[in-house]
């Protein structure tokens, strides 16, 4: 029997180890695998090529994914989904597992509907997608951002600065929250609370009357900034917006430390960490949870659970519906905002 994997969106530290996983699965199913490239892509153009123990060996500790992605959506293009459709006949491929975030499992969701055999494996180091407690490729994202935070304090504490670190989080403000409580910082701005310019500095500005000399700010890059502007209060994400209307890299980060530093008279610099956070090496707890969202899947596929993606509650890795997992973005819950001492928003 046939099954044919992929991985779409933006890459994530971890997908090689999903790969190696489902691969060494297979054999014990009786599968052979098929390795489609650059995500829903492969599908589309009849781009594949036979993957084995040997071509999967020596992938674990590998960022990136062997078999290339995109963010082609076949719902999106000409004729997609009869496309996708004949390419599955033609190769006789039994079901497909997709390895993505909201918008793959997007495509997946309506393609299992269009009665595809589909099974979903959740990644993004955004850890915004719904139906299970966390996503691998997250973990190694608030390490990275944790590391650049510790060393902005001692570059903030030698100038007397405030320091603007900007993390990934388009919707939602995981890598912001986690690594910004890890990593100490005294204000944290997250996309879910919109951040109120004249609070921020006032917290500023009260914590350096009370003897500390620097701040650390982690805003996550959608956030919303509420600013004045010739009298009417208004929501910014950034200082300019790219052609799909999302922020660019960097600036909400810019806007702020602009912002900060024009309020409070604190020099004030912004770190924009971007790709770095998604780039590299999975951390350890990664590696695990790949493996076993991989190894679970290629049972689902075993088990004709179909429709459904493999996902993490509590401890146990289970089946949930792919429907559930994309109907909405999971926000950072409220608790959160109280845990530290630190100021949100
Ligand atoms: O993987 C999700 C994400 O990291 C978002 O936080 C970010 O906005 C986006 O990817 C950027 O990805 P790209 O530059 O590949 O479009």
């Amino acid at each position: 029997m046939k099954v044919a994997v992929l991985t779409g969106g933006g890459d994530c530290p971890g997908l090689n180890a999903v790969i190696r996983a489902v691969v060494r699965r297979a054999s014990a199913h009786g599968f052979e695998m098929m390795g489609l490239r650059d995500g829903w892509k492969g599908l589309l153009d009849d781009n594949h090529f036979r993957l084995t123990r040997e071509t999967t060996s020596g992938i674990l500790h590998r960022g990136g994914t062997i078999l290339g992605t995109s963010r082609v959506n076949p719902f999106k293009v000409e004729n997609g989904l009869e496309r996708v459709k004949r390419a599955i006949e033609r190769n006789d491929i039994h079901a497909v597992i997709a390895i993505g975030g909201e918008g793959t499992l997007s495509a997946a969701t309506r393609m299992s509907q269009e009665g595809v055999r589909i099974v979903g494996v959740p990644k993004t180091i955004d850890n915004d997608l719904n139906g299970t407690d966390f996503t691998f490729g997250f973990d190694t994202a608030v390490g990275i951002a944790t590391e650049a935070i510790d060393r902005l304090h001692s570059t903030a504490e030698s100038h007397k600065r405030v320091i603007v670190c900007e993390v990934m989080g388009r919707h939602v403000g995981w890598i912001a929250t986690y690594a910004g409580l890890a990593g100490g910082a005294d204000v944290i701005l997250v996309p879910e609370v919109p951040a109120d310019l004249e609070r921020v500095a006032e917290h500023i500005k009260h914590r350096h009357a009370s003897g500390r000399t620097f701040s650390i700010v982690v805003v996550a890059e959608g956030t919303r900034i509420k600013l004045s502007h010739e009298g009417q209060e208004q929501l910014i994400t950034s200082g300019a917006l790219d052609e799909a209307g999302r922020p660019r890299l960097g600036g909400v980060g810019a806007l702020l430390a602009t912002e900060i530093e024009r309020r409070t008279g604190y020099e004030t610099r912004v770190s924009v960490l971007g790709h770095i956070q998604r780039g590299g090496a999975p951390t350890a707890h990664d590696r695990v949870l790949a493996t076993r969202y991989g190894v679970h899947a290629c049972d689902m596929v075993a088990r004709g659970e179909f429709g459904k993606m493999a996902a993490l509650r509590g401890n146990e890795i289970v089946s949930v519906d792919l429907s559930e997992a994309t109907r909405e973005l999971k926000k950072v819950p409220q608790e959160f905002f109280q845990v530290a001492q630190v100021f949100f928003g």
